[in-house]
C-alpha cells in the first residue's frame, strides 16, 4: 500500500472505556462518533439500555444480513428517524415502511434505472463544467475550503437532473445553510428525545430553528415543482428529467399518481439523500488524495489515458477503475451514512440474547468498515483492496446499505463522483493547507466540522 510519511487519515480517537450516560448526553449532542469507545470497533454486538431506550448495535455480518436482507419486514426503519426528518422530508421513501414504502419504491425505481442515469450524464457534466470554470477563475494557485464547493456542485446536479433547473448561488447558499442548521439541531433533538427531556422545555432549544430550516428548503423546492405539477395534471409531460418520471408515475393497483405533497416529500428527500451524502464522500476523497500524492498521480494518469484533453462521456467514466476504487475506499473509511436504525417488531434472539419488541437495532458501516477482524490495516487508505471484490468478506462493506432498502441512487452517485474527481484531477494537483486537520463529526451524515482547507495548483497546460 502507498504510504504517507506525514499523515494518516484522520480517525477520532475512541474513548478507552464506555462513557457514563450523563457524559454521553453532552458529548453525543455534537456527534454520535464522540460516544464510541475502543471496544465498539471490535465487539460483535453491544447494548445501550436506559429508561425508554433499549438499543442493540450489531457488527456481526450474519446478523447484519438477517436484519437488512432476510428479515427486512421484521426489522422496519426506526420511527424516531422518520419523526426527526419529518419537518423536511414529510412521508418520504427514506423513512416509510410496509406497503407505503413498497409503492413509493415501485414508483421511484424507473427514475433510477441505468438507462436514465446515463441519460442524465449530460446534465451532470454541465454542472461539473461550471464548477470547474469557477475553480479556474480563481487563478493558478487556489487556496480554498473545498467542502462548500462539493455541496454546491452536488446540489446543482440534483437540481438539474431531477428538476431541470439550475441552482443559483443565492438559493444554494440559503438551502445549504438551512440544511446545516437542520442537521445540527436534529442531532440535538434526537438526544433530547432519547433522553426524554420534557417537550415543554424544548422552547428553550433550537427546535423552532430546525422546523424553520426544514420549511425554508421545502419552499424553494415547492416554487419549482408547483408550476410543473399543474401542467402535468393537464397534459402528458416530457421525459427530460427525474421529476417528469415522478409526475408520470402511476400506482399499479389504484392507477393514481403522486399528489403534490407526495411529490414534494420525494423531491425533498432526493435532494437531501442525493447531495448531502455525495458532498460528504467527495470532500473526504479530496482530503485523502491530498494525503497520498502517489495515489493522486496514478489516478491522474488513469484519467489522462482514458480521456486525454477530450470530453468526458458516461462510457469513459465507467472505464476509470482506479478512480472508482479510490472513491469506494473513501466510502469505507468515511461512510456518509454512518449508521442505519431499525426497530425490532417481535421477540427474537441474537447471540443468545433476547431482543424485546420495540428495541432499536443499529447497524453501523462506520464500525464494520473499521473492524480489524474484517479489514487489514483498517484505518489505512488503500484503494487497491477493491481490485478483487471477492477478497472482501461478505456483508462487511455496506456504504449504500443492503437488501430491499439499499440506496436507490448508488449508480447515480458513483457516476457523479468519478466525473467530479476526474475533472478536478485532470486540472489540478491537490494539497492540504499547512497545519490543517479535519474534525470528523457524525450527524445525519459524516462531515468535517471545520471544512476541508486545500490548495489546488493548476497542472501545466491546463
Ligand atoms: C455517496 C453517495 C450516497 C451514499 C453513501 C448513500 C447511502 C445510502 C444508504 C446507506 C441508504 C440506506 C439507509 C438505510 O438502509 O437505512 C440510502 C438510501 C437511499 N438513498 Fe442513498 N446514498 C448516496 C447517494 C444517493 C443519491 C445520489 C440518491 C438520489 C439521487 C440517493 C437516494 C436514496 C434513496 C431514495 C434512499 C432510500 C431507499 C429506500 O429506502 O428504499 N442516495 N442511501
Amino acid at each position: 500500500m502507498s504510504s504517507c510519511p506525514f499523515h494518516q487519515p484522520f480517525f477520532p480517537q475512541p474513548l478507552k472505556n464506555k462513557a457514563s450516560l450523563f457524559f454521553t448526553f453532552f458529548k453525543k449532542r455534537r456527534s454520535w462518533l464522540d460516544g464510541l469507545y475502543e471496544r465498539s470497533y471490535t465487539m460483535k454486538m453491544g447494548r445501550v439500555k436506559m429508561p425508554g431506550l433499549d438499543l442493540h448495535v450489531i457488527n456481526q455480518p450474519d446478523l447484519v444480513h438477517r436484519v437488512l436482507v432476510d428479515e427486512v419486514k421484521e426489522f422496519p426503519k426506526n420511527q424516531l428517524l422518520g419523526h426527526l426528518l419529518e419537518p423536511l422530508l414529510g412521508e418520504s421513501i427514506f423513512t416509510t415502511n410496509g406497503e407505503q414504502w413498497k409503492k413509493q419504491r415501485e414508483m421511484l425505481n424507473p427514475s433510477f434505472e441505468m438507462a436514465r442515469i446515463s441519460h442524465v450524464f449530460g446534465l451532470m457534466n454541465d454542472a461539473v463544467k461550471e464548477m470547474s470554470q469557477g475553480l479556474h477563475a480563481n487563478g493558478s494557485v487556489n487556496r480554498l475550503d473545498i467542502d462548500p464547493e462539493m455541496s454546491y456542485v452536488t446540489a446543482d446536479i440534483i437540481f438539474r437532473t431531477i428538476l431541470s433547473s439550475r441552482l443559483d448561488r443565492e438559493d444554494a447558499v440559503s438551502i445549504i445553510e438551512a440544511f446545516s442548521i437542520f442537521q445540527e439541531e436534529t442531532a440535538r433533538t434526537a438526544m433530547r428525545t432519547i433522553f426524554k427531556v420534557p417537550q415543554w422545555l424544548w422552547f428553550l432549544t433550537g427546535e423552532s430553528k430546525r422546523i424553520k430550516a426544514g420549511n425554508e428548503i421545502r419552499d424553494v423546492l415547492s416554487r419549482i415543482i408547483r408550476p410543473r405539477y399543474d401542467i402535468a395534471l393537464a397534459q402528458k409531460g416530457d421525459e427530460r428529467d427525474i421529476l417528469s418520471s415522478l409526475l408520470q408515475a402511476v400506482d399499479s393497483d389504484s392507477g393514481e399518481r403522486f399528489t403534490f405533497e407526495e411529490i414534494l416529500d420525494q423531491v425533498a428527500m432526493l435532494f437531501l439523500a442525493g447531495h448531502e451524502t455525495s458532498a460528504s464522500a467527495l470532500t473526504w476523497t479530496i482530503y485523502l488524495l491530498s494525503l497520498y500524492p502517489d495515489i493522486q498521480e496514478k489516478a491522474y494518469r488513469e484519467v489522462i489515458s482514458i480521456v486525454g484533453d477530450g470530453e468526458f462521456e458516461a462510457s469513459k467514466i465507467k472505464q476509470m477503475r482506479y478512480v472508482t476504487n479510490i472513491f469506494k475506499e473513501t466510502l469505507r473509511l468515511y461512510p456518509p451514512v454512518g449508521f442505519f436504525a431499525r426497530e425490532n417488531t417481535h421477540e427474537t434472539t441474537m447471540r443468545d440474547k433476547t431482543i424485546q419488541p420495540g428495541a432499536s437495532i443499529v447497524v453501523s458501516p462506520w464500525l464494520i468498515h473499521r473492524n480489524p477482524d474484517f479489514w487489514d490495516n483498517p484505518n489505512g487508505f488503500d484503494p487497491d483492496r477493491f481490485n478483487d471484490p471477492k477478497s472482501i468478506e461478505k456483508d462487511t462493506y455496506l456504504p449504500f446499505g443492503m437488501g430491499a432498502r439499499i440506496c436507490i441512487g448508488a449508480s447515480f452517485a458513483l457516476q457523479e463522483a468519478v466525473l467530479i474527481l476526474a475533472t478536478i484531477l485532470r486540472d489540478y494537483k491537490i494539497q492540504l493547507q499547512e497545519d490543517f486537520s479535519p474534525d470528523v463529526v457524525g450527524r445525519l451524515t459524516v462531515r468535517s466540522a471545520n471544512g476541508m482547507l486545500i490548495i489546488l495548483t493548476k497542472r501545466e497546460g491546463r
